[in-house]
């Protein structure tokens, strides 16, 4: 079955389920699901019911999709994402955009947990995701091309909204939430980088390192639904004084910084609701 069926028998599912038109659309980084607990759930739907959709595979993700309501906006929320060095291709790790999108959702804000690499960013500081550098070594529009993915070359040249941006800004302003901005570069992964990777990723322009974002980000910008991606950082990648790192040191300071992240969320999906209303 190609692509566009997929995504329809997928979408037709949600929409049988109870889902409609979310306001906002949220896909929860590696240990920051804490929003989840700030949201009125209405359902749950593990991605295993889900017609055509990957199935989770790290431990540490749930695989569910989170039907919610906060303050008047409804949000669907994704609890456990794909990755690419989990062994999907890109096209599965963005399919969930592209159903996003078919419901009708209006905003899509990520969320994920990245090293380090300026000098100026520290454990646990929220980053605002101003551009990105993709050295995954693919793209999730290769391939065979159907008009109705949106365009065969999509434009990238501002792939992080402004106007959402900006809300963001201001929600952190007011509430006295420090958001830094920075330029997130994707790399494969599992393995974290070496001293020398660092080195390079901070002369290439990158702030800060992930594994993740970058693939439905793309598709975002394919269908033209806007999205905004903030950073928690997890870990120091200074290449001059780099200290080993596990797995379950940046999960536990991602859920040291999760509680900031949803007071920032949770305000400006309220900010949001406030201007559309
Ligand atoms: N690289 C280094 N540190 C990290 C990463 C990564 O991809 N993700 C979270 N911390």
């Amino acid at each position: 079955m190609n692509l566009p069926a997929r995504v329809h028998e997928a979408t037709n599912f949600l929409i049988q389920s109870g889902v409609h038109r979310p306001d906002a659309a949220i896909i929860l980084g590696s240990g920051l699901d804490a929003l989840l607990l700030q949201v009125q759930v209405l359902q749950q739907i593990p991605y295993s019911a889900i017609p055509h959709f990957p199935q989770a595979t790290v431990s540490f993700h749930k695989g569910e999709l989170v039907w919610a309501t906060v303050g008047g906006l409804n949000i669907l929320i994704m609890h456990g994402r794909f990755h690419y060095y989990e062994g999907y291709s890109l096209q599965e790790v963005s399919f969930p955009v592209r159903i996003m999108h078919a419901l009708g959702a209006r905003w899509l804000i990520i969320s994920n947990a990245a090293g380090g690499i300026r000098r100026d960013l520290r454990k646990g500081d929220l980053v605002l995701i101003e551009d990105h550098i993709n050295l995954l070594p693919d793209n999730p529009l290769r391939g065979p091309h159907d008009p109705s993915y949106g365009e065969r070359f999509p434009d990238m040249s501002r792939p992080y909204d402004a106007h959402f941006r900006n809300l963001l800004k201001n929600v952190a302003a007011r509430e006295g939430i420090e958001l830094k901005s920075g330029i997130y570069a994707a790399v494969m992964g599992p393995s974290l980088e070496t001293r020398a990777e660092y080195r390079y990723l901070r002369t290439i322009g990158a702030d800060m390192v992930g594994m993740s974002t970058v693939p439905e980000v793309i598709v975002a910008n394919q269908v033209k639904l806007p999205c905004t991606a903030i950073s928690v950082i997890t870990d120091e990648c200074d290449p001059d004084h780099l200290m080993p790192v596990s797995v379950e040191e940046i999960l536990a300071t991602a859920q040291q910084a999760d509680q900031q992240l949803t007071r920032l969320m949770i305000a400006s999906l309220h900010q949001w609701a406030e201007l559309t209303s």
